[in-house]
């Protein structure tokens, strides 16, 4: 095994080169060292699985436990022992796990999905509108890439328009990068008490939305969520969905504006081009992580039970094996749905269909709508969020005419 000093820290930075590009690290390692110790950016050890082949292996591999959350290994603090709260999807496994996907995964297929549509087209339009009704720059994280995602999660949680103002201010902190852990506890009890209020509500009189439906189903199972289990699991759909689509959006947006050429057939061909910015990007940019609940081999490399090992989608997803030019923006790209920015297995994205939705209308409307967008700020300024969870952009100043 490689000695202590010699492990290697997961960079939190991408100094040179193209920061869309994953750290070198990466590279060297998916060449030399495909199943390696590295320190992750919370402070724990874990084997990195960076080839696209070993890493789907890994999250096909039902030995492997998720339950120390998809993320605990990159912050600070988090410990990955802890027993998973009821309800959390991302963290549950076997039986208990497919209990609680088997009544969401009903509310996010292609035809469910393509009823919320319009409804999204509806929240992309008023937005590009009032930014176009403010006088010069704005910034399209704010004004545009974090309200869509949070708006369309209102809606699939069954907020009240009244309430959305306040529900938005507290999820917005709760799934910020930036916030204490004070903040974050606080912001935690303030949504978990706004959604035990909220869903005792659709218990007594249920409306036409997903808790309403997903409560139903359960009941209509024999097998009742409780609560807590509720409460959580509304809370996972607002943390899961929003800081990815609305870092995907950011980003993407930036990476069609350094491709002017491209964006033609971004509008022709929309769905195959939100997939190759989905593997090109991968901002799920720290991966997921997994625990070996039993003696296993992983590559070439044995990991032994108890060992925390973590499956580098942006790596995988920029493997040479796997994709032709791997770190090419290529639209052109033959099976563009082969990439695994969703991850892969039984925990793979549930609510894919949905961000697929609205990818494809934030981007399309945008760029039909503003057709000579662009950058307000030097491109060298433009800030990166580079040690968090999702990457993306901090803020994004834009202007047109
Ligand atoms: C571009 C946007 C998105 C990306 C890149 C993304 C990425 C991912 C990834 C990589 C996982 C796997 C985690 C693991 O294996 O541990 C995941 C799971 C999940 N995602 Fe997404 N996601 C996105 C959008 C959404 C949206 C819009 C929703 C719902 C509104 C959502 C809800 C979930 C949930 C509930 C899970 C857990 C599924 C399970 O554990 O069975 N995601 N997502």
């Amino acid at each position: 095994m490689t000695a202590e000093a010699e492990i290697p820290a997961l960079p939190t930075g991408r100094p040179n080169g193209c920061p869309f590009d994953p750290p070198e690290l990466y590279t060297r390692l998916r060449e030399d060292d495909p199943v390696a110790k590295v320190r992750c950016p919370g402070g724990m050890d874990a084997w990195l699985v960076t080839r696209y082949g070993d890493v789907r292996a890994l999250l096909a591999d039902r030995s492997m436990s998720s339950r120390g959350g998809a993320s605990v290994h990159v912050n600070a603090g988090g410990d990955p022992n802890e027993e998973p709260p009821p309800g959390s999807i991302i963290q549950l496994d076997g039986e208990a796990h497919s209990r609680v996907r088997r009544l969401v995964v009903a509310e996010f297929t292609v035809r469910r999905v393509e009823t919320m549509r319009a409804y999204v087209q509806r929240l992309v339009e008023d937005h590009i509108d009032a930014m176009l009704a403010k006088d010069g720059p704005v910034d399209l994280v704010e004004d545009f890439a974090l309200p869509i995602p949070s708006l369309v999660i209102c809606e699939l949680l069954g907020v009240p328009y009244a309430d959305r103002g306040r529900f938005q201010t507290q999820s917005t902190v709760l799934v910020s990068t930036d916030m204490t852990l004070e903040e974050g506890q606080r912001a935690f009890g303030e949504l978990a008490g706004y959604l035990g209020t909220l869903f005792e509500g659709k218990v007594r009189d249920p409306q036409d939305d997903l808790i309403s439906r997903i409560i139903a189903r359960a009941e209509a199972a024999g097998d009742p969520l409780t609560m807590p289990e509720l409460i959580i699991l509304g809370l996972s759909l607002l943390v899961a969905g929003h800081e990815t689509t609305a870092n995907m959006i950011a980003l993407s947006t930036l990476a069609l504006l350094d491709h002017p050429e491209e964006r033609d057939t971004v509008l022709a061909e929309p769905e195959n081009a939100i997939e190759e910015l989905l593997r090109y990007l991968s901002v799920v940019q720290f991966g997921v992580l997994r625990y070996a609940t039993e003696d296993v081999r992983v590559g070439d490399r044995a990991v032994k039970a108890g060992e925390w090992l973590v499956a580098a989608l942006n790596s995988a997803n920029r493997d040479e094996a796997q994709f032709t030019a791997a770190d090419k923006l290529d639209f052109h790209r033959e099976a563009p749905r082969k990439h695994i920015a969703f991850g892969f297995g039984t925990h793979q994205c549930v609510g894919q269909q949905l961000a697929r939705v609205e990818l494809q209308e934030a981007l399309t409307r945008l760029f039909r709508r503003i057709p000579d967008l662009r950058l307000a700020v030097p491109r060298e300024s433009v800030r990166y969020k580079d040690n968090t969870l999702v990457y993306g952009v901090r803020e994004l100043p834009i202007t047109w005419g």
